[in-house]
């Protein structure tokens, strides 16, 4: 089977909207492969904090997100073999991902990587450029919003169940400055793709959207037999 051939369910969206642990309970249920593409984005930034590189060296960036040695062991994402699972997720490396993501030659230099993942039996992906970019062929394209009063009350339960104390106004301003930054550069911004669905998952529960997601992808990809 060519790469071509494997069944790809992209998955877009903004920060917080949920698509991360919707796409890796669809990957699990269909025992397909997942990437979560904002986790490579994350590691590059990690690694910039930690050799206090400059933000505005877009070449030397590139270069680190090119050179990128890590493995992904189910949930557990391993940087030089060392467990960077939970550092990855700090705001700092989320903030930071974000703008290192508005370089052209760092999303060039993560595009293989990412593609890399699509094997049979299939690959679910999320990110904010799957569908229009990395898997422009994928079998099912979805892109998921949420209310932003929503998005500030999951980041701030998800936060709080860590045993994080953070403020709803720091978060609320945290998801719009993400927001702004991911939509408005000028390649591969956040957008709802002309070929993606579009799902609003406001007043659903996570099982909910997930369902859906499921029943829409197999609507899909029982027509195409
Ligand atoms: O999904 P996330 O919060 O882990 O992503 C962190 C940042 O990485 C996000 O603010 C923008 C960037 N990103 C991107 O530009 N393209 C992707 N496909 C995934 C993430």
């Amino acid at each position: 089977m060519s790469t071509e051939d494997v069944p790809v369910i992209a998955i877009d969206g903004p920060s917080a909207s949920g698509k991360g642990t919707v796409a890796q309970r669809v990957a699990e249920k269909l025992d397909f492969h997942y990437l979560d593409s904002g986790a490579l984005y994350r590691l590059v930034a990690l690694i910039a904090i930690r050799s206090r590189v400059n933000l505005a060296n877009e070449m030397r960036l590139a270069n680190i997100a090119r050179d990128l040695n890590i493995k992904f062991l189910g949930q557990e994402i391993r940087l030089e073999n060392e467990n960077v699972t939970d550092l990855i997720r700090a705001e700092i490396c989320g903030t930071t991902a974000s703008k290192i993501a508005a370089y052209p030659q760092v999303r060039n230099a993560l595009l293989d990587r990412q593609r890399a993942f699509c094997l049979y039996p299939g690959l679910v992906a999320d990110g904010r450029d799957m569908c229009s970019v990395v898997f422009p062929n994928a079998t099912f394209k979805i892109f998921l919003t949420a209310s932003i009063e929503s998005r500030v009350q999951r980041r701030y339960k998800q936060l709080i169940e860590k045993g994080i104390n953070v403020r709803i106004s720091d978060i609320l301003r945290n998801i719009l400055d993400r927001d702004a930054c991911d939509m408005d550069r000028s390649v591969s911004p956040l957008l709802r793709d002309a070929g993606s669905g579009l799902l609003d998952t406001t007043l659903l529960t996570v099982t909910e959207v997930i369902d859906e997601v499921i029943k829409r992808y197999t609507e899909i990809s029982t027509k195409n037999i």
